[in-house]
């Protein structure tokens, strides 16, 4: 194929290097992006008397039929260009002839790229904070439904204090919305335009770069020609966000598969959303939440491979940074799945508050609450952590060895009384799990009064 910077070479490059030089299998995907930049460029150019108004008229009908061809099938990329840009340009030189080769002017390659990928991923935040909204939405309906669903709360993976299913379930939710937040910040650093900045140094042409950008509805300009056309760490930046957001989804996952495991049986995934085994045929596996997790590694790895990539390049472009589309675009693609895979899970999952309840009654998460009850009698924090943790002590011991199962809650009270004098029958209803949760009012806390609040705190984003 004939190259466009054909002239200081006679560019009959081989084979082997037009294979590996060749990016077009990636970048075609920014073939929306790439007329959209055209376009703005040539109605810039045309308004600063730099082509007539007539070279405008052609060369925009021209790139809207290339679009056009493109969406409806007519038109197919090929394969064998060096990259989408250089398929566009040469394919309006076909399609409308001389007129087309003016397209280019007072742009290079290097800021026509960099403009691209910002227009790619202003889109694709926007879609995927839609999808984070849809997860908080369907993170809301459960909280509202399991406002009472008592559970264990865990540290260090063993049972600690009561909590309800709906204040464990929304602690994702405020993760979720500071991923929306992240991506709504960095969004005013992606929206920038670097086009006009050229090779690297500016162009002689009297060009209007703020009216290019104000066409491609970009919120300023990049300052410096050589910063717009070398720093991609708005790429690094876009990256480590999904990457947390990978982090965020890998972590609930981990719990959806221990929470699903016979052991817990706290929740039951939806047979559409789990796999059978092709020799054991009791078993129903979470398969989603474990790919899930398992993307997590590929997530992090594009963000260390953008960073390396970028790691002692020197100014300005250099075609090392053609590299980062196919990790980024692989992050993209991969939270997206990962986001609507999770949508439907968790819409679909079934809580099983009978059994989350009946194994909180037995791990003790309530020896702080009998704690807090020896307090509110009149003694110390500490003395009173202390007799509460010998009462457990004793249960346990008790339990080694006989069929019945001591519990805080049917503990005699003469049993109690031997460990302090201030223990009395109110004792009971101060330790029954449902107070324990009712009682945690302090901000943020468990209560469902506090559980109200934090979905109104969620909703209003
Ligand atoms: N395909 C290239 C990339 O993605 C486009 C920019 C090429 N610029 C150049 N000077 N060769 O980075």
């Amino acid at each position: 194929m004939s190259k466009l910077w054909k002239g200081r070479t006679d560019a009959k490059t081989s084979k082997l290097a037009d294979e590996f030089n060749s990016s077009v299998k990636v970048d075609k995907r920014m073939y929306k992006e790439d007329i959209e930049g055209s376009i703005a460029h040539v109605a810039m150019l045309s308004r600063c008397n730099i082509i007539t108004k007539n070279d405008e008229k052609l060369i925009i009908a021209g790139l809207k039929k290339i679009l056009l061809d493109i969406e409806n099938g007519k038109l197919k990329i090929n394969d064998k260009s060096e990259d989408i840009h250089m398929f566009i340009e040469e394919t309006l030189t076909k399609k409308i002839g001389n007129v087309g080769k003016k397209l280019h002017t007072a742009r290079s390659r290097n800021d026509q790229v960099a403009l691209d990928i910002r227009l790619n991923i202003r889109k694709e935040i926007i879609l995927i904070k839609k999808d984070l909204k849809k997860l908080i939405d369907v993170i809301i309906i459960i909280a509202n439904k399991n406002k009472n669903t008592i559970m264990s709360g865990f540290t260090h993976l063993q049972k600690a204090q009561p909590i309800t299913f709906a204040h464990y379930i929304l602690s994702y939710g405020m993760m979720f919305k500071r991923d929306i937040e992240r991506l709504s910040d960095l969004y005013k650093r992606v929206n920038i335009s670097p086009i006009g900045a050229c090779a690297l140094a500016g162009t002689t042409y009297k060009t209007d770069r703020k009216y290019e950008a104000k066409l491609l509805k970009m919120d300023g300009v990049c300052e410096n020609s050589i910063d717009a056309v070398s720093d991609r760490d708005f790429i690094v930046e876009f990256a480590s966000a999904l990457s947390i957001i990978s982090m965020h989804l890998s972590r609930l996952s981990e719990e959806i598969i221990i929470f699903s495991s016979n052991e817990f049986n706290y929740i039951e995934l939806s047979d559409a959303l789990t796999t059978g085994s092709s020799i054991m045929p009791q078993k129903k596996n979470s398969d989603m939440a474990e790919l899930v997790r398992g993307k997590t590694g590929r997530v992090y790895g594009n963000l260390m491979n953008i960073l390396i990539v970028l790691k002692g390049l020197p100014l300005a472009y250099n075609k090392d940074m053609q590299e980062d589309k196919e990790l980024i675009f692989d992050s993209i693609d991969t939270i997206k799945n990962c986001l609507n895979i999770f949508i439907e899970m968790l819409d679909t999952m079934k809580i099983n508050a009978k059994r989350m309840l009946e194994d909180a009654k037995t791990g003790f998460i309530n020896a702080t609450d009998l704690a807090d009850y020896l307090v509110n009698k009149g003694l110390t924090f500490r003395d009173a952590y202390k007799i509460s943790g010998q009462i457990v002590n004793y249960c346990i011991k008790y339990n080694e060895k006989n069929t019945k199962i001591l519990t805080l809650e049917n503990l005699d009270i003469d049993i109690y009384k031997k460990y302090s004098k201030c223990f009395e029958k109110d004792v009971y209803k101060f330790i029954d799990l449902e107070t324990c949760v009712k009682r945690r009012g302090s901000y943020g806390g468990t209560s469902p009064s506090n559980i109200a609040s934090q979905i109104k705190f969620l909703k209003k984003q």
